[in-house]
């Protein structure tokens, strides 16, 4: 067992932290940011996901290969095809090289592009296919329900997917923060569970900041957050990882 790992195992409970760049640099540019942070020892029990845009990822995966940095990269999202003529489209077998995760699912992806459940579905196919971890958002029990009850990969393949409980409402959208009351979100977190029929990890999205992440993730039910806005500047970022 690594250190990390043993740590996290007897001392505190793990939580997976996931940055969601969104289509967003950050200021002033990724490296920098990931000086930044690299300022910091980020604590055995948190593991961390940068998801920032595709154009970045090879320049950030080569500068956390060279410093060991303890973070590992994901898309924002995925294609719900194989490799072919899809003009546009990233598929999971190429993205597989130099992603370990991908968000999928996002409420944003559903209204400014009109994704669908079902290609949802088809996504995290593709990705569990190609040995990539989904990041599954769910915006409300109906669509868990939904995926329950069509997704046999989900079902299947529950405990290699992270959920994600992100109701649409308390997205900053890059304005204020306005999260979720904690207990509704740690009831649906565990509700998350209560649908699959067993314990799966489950994070919670929208609005996290430093000031409410702590009381967040010690919700029984909640094992981190998709932080996107404050994910964005290193230092609020930071104060996540250590204020937990
Ligand atoms: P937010 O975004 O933290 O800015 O609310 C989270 C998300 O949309 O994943």
């Amino acid at each position: 067992m690594l250190f990390r790992e043993y740590y996290s195992f007897y001392h505190m409970k793990k939580l997976y932290i996931v940055a969601n760049w969104k289509s967003n640099l950050p200021s002033p540019d990724a490296i920098t940011w990931l000086h930044a942070i690299s300022d910091t020892p980020i604590p055995p029990e948190c593991e961390v996901i940068v998801c920032p845009p595709f154009i970045l990822l090879s320049d950030m995966r080569s500068f956390i290969k060279k410093n060991t940095m303890p973070i590992t990269l994901g898309a924002q999202n995925i294609s719900p095809f194989t490799p072919g003529a899809y003009t546009g489209e990233i598929n999971a077998k190429d993205a597989s090289a130099i992603i370990t995760h991908a968000i999928v699912g996002h409420s944003e992806r559903r209204k400014y592009f009109g994704e669908t459940d079902e290609e949802v579905i088809r996504k995290v196919e593709r990705l569990v296919e190609n040995g990539i971890t989904p990041i599954l958002c769910v915006s409300d029990m109906k669509q868990m329900d939904y995926y329950v009850a069509h997704g046999n990969v989900i079902r299947e393949h529950a405990s290699e997917i992270i959920f994600v409980y992100e109701p649409p409402g308390a997205i900053s959208g890059g304005g204020a923060y306005h999260p979720e009351n904690p207990d509704t979100a740690n009831r649906n977190a565990k509700e998350i569970s209560n649908k699959i029929g067993k314990k799966v990890i489950t994070l919670y999205g929208g609005s996290v900041n430093p000031d409410d992440s702590a009381t967040l993730f010690s919700q029984t039910h909640i094992d981190g957050g998709l932080i996107g806005k404050a994910s964005l500047d290193p230092v609020a970022f930071t104060k996540i990882l250590q204020n937990r």
